[in-house]
């Protein structure tokens, strides 16, 4: 099937939204392809499109969900959860956002009746990827760390525009912890480092980042019911 890499010349011109095709995706990918096959490494791509990069990303995850839990229900089941909770996105387009959560979403429910043959994915565990899709992949400017604002914007707008909050999602055993942060404090404390106390080679040590909002854990299958109640 031919692939589709502009949507339109307009689009081109004011954001340079030109698609990657999948052989490069996927060459680009093949760099890292131990994390692309570990289900809970986390990838942000913050400009993500209509997912070309995270689509792949998913697709690699799952196979090893696949391999490695052959026919577990449960198995499955919450490995999918985990490796869809670790792909994150950002694009200033509100319609390649839908189509990037809508597109990973496909992936999901096409996969599942391969990982069990002879079963559609409940809808419980439908409702949880779709939530966790978006919450993670986010409709923001990738360059103000904020959500977009109009061209004609003050100065003042811009900077009191929300900021992107990202949720973290630990898991143990079958319990999730939710935690949010501010994009800009995650990257801030990627930056920042502090002398190593529990070292004697000098090393460097990352500040953790405050997250603006804890969660109580909660069974992974009850996440959209119940985080949707706290708010
Ligand atoms: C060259 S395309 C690449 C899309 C995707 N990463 C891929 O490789 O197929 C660039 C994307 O960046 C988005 N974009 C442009 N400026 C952005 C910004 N400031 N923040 C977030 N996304 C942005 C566009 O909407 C477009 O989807």
């Amino acid at each position: 099937m031919e692939e589709r890499q502009i949507k339109s010349r307009q689009r081109v011109a004011e954001r340079g939204e030109v698609f990657t095709a999948e052989r490069e995706v996927n060459a680009m990918l093949d760099l890292v392809k131990q994390e692309t096959e570990r289900i809970d490494s986390r990838f942000l791509e913050p400009a993500c499109g209509t997912g070309n990069f995270l689509a792949e990303i998913l697709r690699r995850k799952l196979d090893v969900v696949s391999r490695l839990y052959q026919r577990q229900v449960a198995g499955v089941q919450l490995q999918s959860v985990i490796a869809v909770s670790n792909i994150y996105g950002i694009d200033i387009m509100m319609d390649n956002v839908e189509e990037c959560r809508q597109r990973l979403l496909e992936i999901l429910c096409e996969w599942y009746p391969r990982a069990l043959p002879g079963s559609e994915a409940p809808a419980e565990l439908r409702q949880v990827w779709q939530y966790l899709l978006e919450r993670n992949i986010l409709w923001g400017d990738a360059l103000t760390l904020r959500l977009p604002v109009n061209a004609d914007a003050s100065e003042a707008e811009k900077l009191n525009a929300e900021p992107i909050t990202f949720s973290e999602w630990s898991f143990i055993s079958d319990m999730v912890m939710r935690k949010d942060y501010h994009l800009a404090a995650l990257m801030q404390a990627q930056t920042q480092s502090v002398p190593d106390l529990f070292s004697d080679l000098g090393d460097e040590a990352h500040l953790p980042p405050k997250p603006v909002r804890e969660y109580k854990p909660v069974h992974y299958m009850k996440i959209a019911t119940f985080y949707d109640t706290q708010h």
